[in-house]
């Protein structure tokens, strides 16, 4: 009786719900689940989950604690002793079109969200992308750019080392971090999809021959690299670089951007807020060649210093455009 009762039910399912031969893209939640379900091959890049202790969680508390809790229930080392992963880099998305580079934009969208504005690209779909250190990166780091250029492992452990300044992963810590960032890596939602576009992805899922061009689609909806150019700072500072500052936009800039890593001296000797004493401490140097120069602090950074190992990283155009540093001094001198 019960099993002929399931035989009706199944079967007047299916006639309310005829099987479809198209898909839905809602099916796939996660951008890299309708890649791989349009035929994209991620090869070696998913995180290998058969080394002990290796989880996301794990990963997770790496980029955000710079520790995590081994196999053994026993708490790793600090990975660097002077900034952890999101010193630098967001774990959430940054800008309100993934297709696009603009730096404005992103300043907008961060301050809405309450995040922080900085000069690392946002760990936030990281895995989606196919190279790293772009652009100018080769400057600052040399060969060590080559490995990691089309390795997300290499990457990761290149940031680790040079960038946080700290110690090298251990294997299971790096699978930990590559684990996470799977998970937040786009969503299907984060990219602008028409109806049409919706339907045609949909259709091609099951279907091989369509495949090729939805994943063509899919690849103009979001930028597979993150764009450096490194410029330098104005010949003549006291001049400036000739644009007309903003100073409430420079004020945004202050607050989200310098005074993450600057306010109580979070990460650098040098402790700045939001009052005049900090702003006339800045002002007195702009115009200057001094190493405290703001210009000389954007575009060139704060090199490592020996024994301190502590430094700023330097911010390229796509991280503060010529107009937002106008704005920031605007602010500054104000
Ligand atoms: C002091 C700042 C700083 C810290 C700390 C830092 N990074 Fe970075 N990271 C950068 C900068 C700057 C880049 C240059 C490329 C970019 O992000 O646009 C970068 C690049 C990367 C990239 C390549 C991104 C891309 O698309 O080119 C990855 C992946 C990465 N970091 C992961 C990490 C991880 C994981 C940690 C922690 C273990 C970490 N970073 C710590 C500043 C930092
Ligand atoms: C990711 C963190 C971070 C951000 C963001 C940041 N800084 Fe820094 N800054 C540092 C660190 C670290 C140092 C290195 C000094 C040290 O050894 O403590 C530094 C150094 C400096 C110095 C002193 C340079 C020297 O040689 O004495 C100035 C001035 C400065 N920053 C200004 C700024 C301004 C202006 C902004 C915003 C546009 C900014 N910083 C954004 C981390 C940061």
């Amino acid at each position: 009786m019960i099993k002929y009762l399931i035989v009706v039910a199944v079967c007047s399912i299916s006639v309310l719900f005829p099987a479809k031969n198209t898909q839905l893209v809602e099916d796939y939640p996660m951008l890299t689940d309708l890649e791989m379900a349009l035929g994209k091959d991620f090869g070696d890049k998913k995180p290998n989950m058969s080394i002990k202790g290796v989880s996301a969680e794990a990963g997770e508390s790496l980029v955000k604690n710079g520790f995590a809790t081994n196999a053994s229930g026993k708490k790793t080392k600090q990975q660097s002793k002077h900034f952890v992963c999101t010193s630098c880099h967001n774990v959430e998305r940054e800008d309100p079109n993934m297709a696009v580079n603009d730096a404005q934009a992103r300043l907008l969208y961060t301050n809405e969200k309450g995040l922080p504005y900085l000069q690392g690209t946002a760990l936030y779909g990281a895995v989606n992308r196919n190279t790293y250190y772009n652009g100018d990166y080769y400057k600052k780091y040399g060969d060590l750019v080559y490995k990691a250029k089309n390795n997300v492992r290499e990457a990761i452990q290149l940031c680790a080392q040079e960038c946080a300044q700290g110690r090298k992963l251990k294997d299971w810590e790096l699978e930990s971090i590559l684990a996470y960032l799977w998970k937040i890596g786009l969503k299907t939602s984060d990219i602008q999809l028409s109806e049409t576009e919706k339907t045609d992805l949909g259709e091609a899922v099951n279907n091989k021959e369509k495949q090729q061009e939805a994943l063509f689609l899919v690849s103009k909806k979001y930028l597979d690299s993150s764009a450096a150019t490194f410029v330098v700072p104005p010949v003549d500072r006291d001049k400036g670089n000739g644009l007309n500052g903003d100073v409430e936009n420079g004020k945004l800039i202050y607050k989200n951007s310098c005074l993450y890593c600057h306010d109580k001296g979070r990460y650098s000797y040098l402790s700045l807020d939001e009052g005049s004493m900090s702003r006339n401490y800045l002002k007195k140097h702009i115009g200057t060649y001094h190493r405290q120069s703001v210009y000389q602090v954007v575009r060139w950074g704060v090199p490592v210093k020996s024994g301190k190992k502590s430094y700023m990283p330097q911010y390229p155009v796509e991280k503060l455009s010529e107009q937002q540093l106008a704005d920031l001094v605007a602010f500054i001198n104000n």
